[in-house]
């Protein structure tokens, strides 16, 4: 079983290229099975996830060519024979439920099995449904095999409230949206920047979309939709994953490739800290050399607000500041798995439901952990860069699904840390 060995690795010195969103591109590549012509998309991650989106795309009929090596893939979803996507590869990948607004508006019928819960939540999808079923789609839950069936002979357009603004279920009604008869409101809209990515793409298709990026968005219907030219955002997450590892070791960093605009919270929970983050052509500086962290309170919200994807990796810094910090994940049910393995290192957290009491000034030892969602890896992998000794992190496929070349970006950071078979 590979995993990732961390050692003590002092301040980190240098700079690293941000790749493409893995958040944006997963969504980018569903909104292709709108179109029968040619997507060409650039700026996408090598990924575990993103291959897995291949390969689907491909198993219901589409043509893919990958070229993860330069970061491109075109897809042409001409010749599409099945409208249900693979079990043993949905299952895999949660984000294969985004499939389903697309099969749905193009071909009237779409079949997903549905992946389940995982580490970090339940994970329902009951709000997809109700914004598919709105637009007057059939949608079956078969609860005995995870099946999602919709059906529809036209989809109309409708007025739609989220109860809680989902970035899945958003992505997924515009997508279906955009081929709908009439006019589409979605109201309390997750208002994540890969949502207006994804957004400015579906608009380069033909799409008629206003408002994305906002509480409130707005779709026109339109006959059909045109292939397209596309260049992925910088993932926000890998971008304050970074900054995080400069904080943590007290370097500076040099983060290229990254728009400020989208990690504004990161920015000044990082300042907070007492970290320097100084915008600079190519991007950002963090300086936390010589400078003594200290504490923080943490929240995370939907967009705008600071990112539950950020939840863990900065809750490894918080371990290590002068003072306590408060954490309070608002966003899943159980995203604190990361907490033990934490512990196991020697950081003193008390969790109580979705509040946590993380004590500063702890002294890290290396040790066995594993990665419990892909945050997380990167989380148990930053607390290694300063623990004292050997950290062995497993179940790194997470971290691989989430993070292109995560170990070669960090050792150009002078980090001590390498992969193990
Ligand atoms: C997206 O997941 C991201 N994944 C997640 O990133 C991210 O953590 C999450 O948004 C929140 O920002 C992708 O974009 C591929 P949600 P998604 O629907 O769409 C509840 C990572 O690390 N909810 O916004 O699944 C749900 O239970 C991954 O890259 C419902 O109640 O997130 C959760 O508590 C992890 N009913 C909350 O909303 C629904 O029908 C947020 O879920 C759908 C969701």
């Amino acid at each position: 079983m590979a995993k990732i060995i961390v050692e003590k690795s002092g301040p980190l010195h240098g700079e690293v290229v941000i790749s493409g969103a893995k958040n944006a591109v997963l969504p980018i590549m569903a909104a292709t099975l709108l179109s029968e012509e040619t997507c060409e998309i650039k700026s996408v991650p090598a990924l575990k996830d993103v291959e897995i989106m291949c390969q689907i795309i491909e198993a219901l009929g589409a043509k893919v060519e990958k070229d993860l090596a330069n970061n491109r893939v075109n897809i042409t979803a001409r010749g599409i024979e099945t409208t249900e996507a693979p079990q043993e590869l949905v299952t895999r990948m949660r984000a294969s439920i985004l499939a389903m607004g697309p099969l749905l508006a193009r071909f009237g019928s779409a079949t997903i099995h549905l992946p389940g819960g995982c580490a970090i939540g339940e994970r329902p999808t009951e709000l997809h449904i109700k914004g598919l079923r709105a637009l007057g789609a059939t949608v079956e839950v078969d609860t005995v095999n995870d099946v999602i069936t919709a059906r529809a002979n036209r989809l109309y357009g409708n007025t739609i409230y989220l109860d809680f603004p989902s970035v899945g279920a958003t992505e997924n009604i515009i997508m279906a949206a955009t081929l709908a008869e009439g006019t589409t409101i979605i109201e309390n809209a997750a208002q994540e920047p890969e949502i207006t990515d994804m957004a400015n793409f579906l608009n380069k298709m033909g799409a008629r979309i206003k408002g994305a990026g906002t509480d409130t968005v707005r779709i026109i219907g339109v006959e059909s939709l045109h292939g397209a030219r596309h260049n992925v955002i910088p993932d926000r997450i890998e971008a304050g994953t970074f900054m995080v590892a400069a904080a943590i070791t007290h370097g500076a960093v040099l983060v290229k490739n990254v728009l400020p605009d989208h990690i504004k919270p990161i920015i000044a929970k990082l300042r907070e800290c007492g970290a320097e983050v100084i915008p600079v052509d190519e991007g950002l500086v963090v300086q936390a050399t010589d400078r003594r962290l200290t504490s923080t309170d943490i929240k995370t919200l939907p967009y705008p607000g600071f990112p539950t994807d950020m939840q863990a990796i900065f809750m490894a810094l918080l371990t290590t500041v002068d003072g306590a910090s408060a954490v309070i994940e608002t966003v899943f049910e159980n995203r604190y798995m990361h907490v033990p393995e934490l512990k196991k290192m020697g950081a003193s957290i008390k969790t109580d439901d979705r509040c946590a009491l993380v004590t500063g000034n702890a002294r890290l030892k290396g040790s066995k952990v594993q990665a419990t969602d892909l945050r997380a890896g990167a989380a148990m992998v930053l607390a290694g860069l300063v623990a004292d000794g050997r950290t062995e992190v497993t179940n790194i496929y997470h971290i691989q699904r989430g993070y292109e070349r995560f170990v070669e970006k960090m050792q150009g950071l002078g980090a001590k840390i390498h992969m193990e078979e």
